[in-house]
């Protein structure tokens, strides 16, 4: 499992990006008992007031002097994708563990960040990254213990889901979009959401979990969130949910989607609402496995990430 440190020494801590995830984090590990210490963080403005006490925390604005902290472990909680990449690359190759939320830092690039990590004898661990507080990861790589999978189909936007059930409950859709931001759950921008880029991202790294292959980003069957669809899925009835799906054929070709679907009443799916998260293993002798939990904001994000520094005791 990579770098770690062993049970009677405390675990030093790196977080990266102060914001809905990473505030969390550290106001957790600030909070927290001796076995794991916040040591120090990476921000875009060292002089911004802190939710948390910062006497005993490095500030570092530039990748190089975080990552020259002494680390155990960096909790990359960045919202860019490339300065993540960056970050985690970095670190990795100078041993230190990573634990990321940021899904855009680690989708098309798993393959080439596990390299690094095992070459480091560091760990990667990205459970955050999709399902939030549902977890995906787990429930996928349970399932692929137990055999080839065949099939995951699954809610992985929390923020779409939460657009759609607000659609439903009679919101417009752009008062359903600023619930959904101001929640929190929704970005300023909220198009990587909306396009289903996000989802995207999600698919790739699930697909890495259940094949050892990531897809090609832009062979996935996407459809975007905008006013029209929305209306036409209310003007159609019924519960409609943004379901992602992951298929691998007889030939061992991938296939992957984020459309938008009919969803039978009563279905794990249906019964998915607002910022919820959901998902449906299938393995090829037809064995089901599942989880669902609330798929974005702070509390299941950060209780995902602290499940994965548990990992590095
Ligand atoms: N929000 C959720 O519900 C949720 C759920 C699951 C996963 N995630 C993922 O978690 C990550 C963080 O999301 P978030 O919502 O916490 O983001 P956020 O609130 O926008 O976080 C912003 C923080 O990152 C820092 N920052 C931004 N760009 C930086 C850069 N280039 N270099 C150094 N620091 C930088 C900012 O520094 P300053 O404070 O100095 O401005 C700020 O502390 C994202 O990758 C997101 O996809 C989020």
């Amino acid at each position: 499992m990579g770098k770690v440190s062993s049970n009677d020494r405390t675990l030093k801590v790196g977080v990266a990006g102060l914001g809905v995830v990473g505030g969390g984090v550290a106001v957790r590990l600030t909070k927290g008992g001796p076995a794991r210490k916040l040591i120090g963080a990476l921000v875009r403005d060292a002089s911004q007031p802190r939710e948390f006490p910062t006497d005993d925390v490095i500030f570092a604005t530039s990748i190089p002097d975080f990552v020259a902290q002494e680390l155990d472990v960096i909790v990359d909680a960045l919202p860019d994708g490339e300065a993540g990449f960056a970050l985690i690359e970095q670190a990795l190759s100078q041993g230190v563990s990573i634990v990321s939320a940021n899904k855009q830092a680690l989708a098309g690039r798993l393959e080439q960040l596990h390299c690094v990590a095992r070459a480091n004898a560091a760990a990667l661990l990205y459970a955050a990254a999709v399902g939030g507080g549902a977890p995906m990861i787990e429930t996928v790589s349970r399932a692929r213990a137990q055999g080839p999978i065949e099939k995951i189909s699954a809610i992985v936007n929390g923020t779409v889901n939460f657009i759609l059930t607000k659609l439903a409950d009679g919101a417009n859709f752009d008062d359903a979009v600023r619930q959904a931001q101001d929640a929190g759950f929704a970005e300023p921008d909220p198009s990587a959401d909306l396009s289903g880029g996000d989802a995207r991202a999600k698919l790739s790294i699930l697909s890495y979990e259940a094949f050892g292959a990531e897809i090609d980003l832009n062979e996935v069957k996407t459809e975007s969130l905008t006013p029209e669809r929305a209306a036409s899925m209310l003007k159609a009835g019924g519960v409609w949910r943004q379901i992602s799906e992951l298929r691998k054929n007889a030939a061992g070709l991938i296939s992957a989607s984020a459309t938008f679907q009919q969803v039978d009443i009563g279905s794990v799916f249906a019964d998915a609402r607002y910022q919820d998260n959901a998902l449906i293993v299938m393995t090829a002798v037809g064995e089901m496995f599942s989880a669902c939990g609330e798929g974005a904001g702070r509390a299941p994000t950060v209780d995902s990430i602290f499940c994965d520094l548990e990992q590095l005791k």
